[in-house]
């Protein structure tokens, strides 16, 4: 094969330059050129050579395409079905992000050898583990061992003429991050391999309709290494979260060309392997014994399930003049709004104090029904009095002070119900017409009648 060129290309203004500099010339923006690959012909060719592929572009109608070509495929782990919006589909590339630890090695392995044994061809691509690792913890986990095929390879060219003669109808590259191109001369891992790598994958993907499923790194900050374009390239994005403390583990689709966002999947890592998590409506609450101050349970609706939550928040005297907001599982812009409104609405100032904010269980709430069980945790933190122990609290909380409704809010009742909660505040507009049985409904419309409320 030869040589292909290779030139750097700018990542803010898309300039392009023969050689590498640290500064680019047309928008002078510092550290941002990569390499790319300029022609890549012969390897595109290489696939367009097989038969079933060779279909000359035309202009159809939607309702002739045929469907039948994204069909999809159950995994056999129905909470991973359901995050993915009911199995796999057929020749999509799904990438799957999580720290370090957290279980996506597991998971998919778990995914190869349930696939396995319903007869679907697999191959298991590991550029981490040695062979030995991975049949080690395979025989641990009691998984059918003589149904996953297994490569442990990085070089992107041989994967591919491997997968080509193979032919598996679902492929786990776990991690991109460690399959390098032999078409570029960065090391692997950096932006340059892991954009081209992804993007041979996806074409890969797409020309032979095989599943791909990738795993990826994610940084410190909880984003993926490497490039944001690799969340474009691919179908699907499923980010794993959940404590390294906590056994729960959740599965979140953060994008689905295939299915709704934001649906997740539970699971509890056990000492064989993930375990789904059929009924997780209950497991983030740390259930105190006695009330403490600072606790407040929601009910937040993840796609299509609502799920208790209890937030903590902790709010102490500051000897900082920059005194600390620091949320986790929540957003931290939001926190510092909340604030401000709490301060102008109800007359209740936090400056000189640190606000700490966390949602139990290392879930990630991203919907904001979660404001007034912030807010009123805060205050039970700030006043040291505890809310009521069976209270569910949801509402979106806006700049003038007012509660604004949350969708679905009967459900989050109803599920409140069934856990034995009694009292709920909830936004005015969310107010069931009919009672509910076993629960008081306090239904408000600014956030000083929610506070009211609590004396
Ligand atoms: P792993 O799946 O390799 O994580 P990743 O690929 O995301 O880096 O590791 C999972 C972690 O879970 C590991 O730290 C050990 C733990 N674990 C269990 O508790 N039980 C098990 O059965 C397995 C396989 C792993
Ligand atoms: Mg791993």
């Amino acid at each position: 094969m030869a040589k292909p060129k290779v030139q750097y290309q700018c990542d803010e203004c898309g300039a392009t330059l023969p050689k590498w500099a640290g500064q680019c010339n047309e928008c002078h923006a510092w550290n941002t050129l990569i390499e790319v690959v300029v022609e890549a012909k012969s390897n595109v060719k290489s696939f367009r050579n097989r038969d079933h592929i060779a279909v000359p572009a035309e202009v159809s109608f939607l309702d002739t395409v045929d469907a039948e070509q994204s069909s999809r495929l159950a995994t056999g782990m129905a909470e991973l079905d359901r995050a993915v919006g009911g199995g796999l589909a057929t020749g999509s590339v799904t990438l799957i992000g999580g720290d370090p630890g957290i279980g996506k090695s597991t998971l998919l392995i778990q995914m190869l050898s349930d696939l396995g044994e319903k007869g679907v061809k697999t191959l298991y691509v590991s550029g981490e583990e040695s062979a030995q690792q991975i049949s080690l913890r395979g025989r641990r986990l009691d998984l059918a061992l003589d149904k996953i095929r297994l490569l442990t390879e990085t070089n992107l060219e041989r994967i591919l003429s491997i997968a080509n003669s193979e032919h598996p109808e679902v492929m786990v590259i776990d991690s991109i991050q460690t399959v390098y191109t032999e078409m570029l001369q960065s090391a692997p891992g950096s932006v340059a391999q892991v954009r081209e790598s992804a993007a041979q994958l996806v074409r890969y993907a797409k020309q032979t309709n095989t599943t791909v499923l990738l795993a990826g790194h994610v940084t410190k900050d909880g984003a993926l290494a490497g490039p944001r374009i690799l969340e474009h390239m691919v179908d699907t994005v499923l980010y794993f979260e959940g404590d390294s403390g906590s056994r729960y583990r959740v599965i979140r689709s953060v994008k689905n060309r295939y299915g709704a966002v934001n649906e997740i999947g539970v699971f509890a890592m056990t000492d064989k392997g993930l375990k789904e998590v059929s009924n997780p409506s209950a497991i983030f609450l740390s259930r105190h014994e006695e009330p403490v101050s600072g606790s407040v349970v929601m009910v937040t609706k993840e796609g299509t399930r609502p799920l208790l939550v209890e937030v903590q928040a902790l709010v102490d005297t500051s000897h900082l003049g920059n005194p600390r907001r620091v949320s986790v599982g929540l957003e931290q812009n939001r926190l510092s709004m909340l604030l401000a409104v709490l301060h102008r609405h109800a007359g209740i100032n936090t400056s000189d104090q640190d606000v700490f904010i966390n949602v139990v269980g290392g879930i990630r709430i991203t919907e904001t029904a979660a404001d007034l069980a912030i807010l009123l945790a805060a205050i039970s933190s700030l006043k040291n009095s505890p809310m009521p122990q069976d209270l569910i609290v949801f509402g979106e909380v806006g700049l003038a002070g007012e509660i604004r409704p949350v969708q679905n809010g009967l459900e989050r009742l109803n599920e409140a119900v069934k856990h034995g909660f009694k009292k709920a505040i909830i936004p005015k507009a969310n107010q069931p017409k009919q009672k509910i049985e076993g629960m008081e409904v306090i239904a408000v419309s600014r956030l000083s009648d929610a506070i009211s409320q609590l004396q």
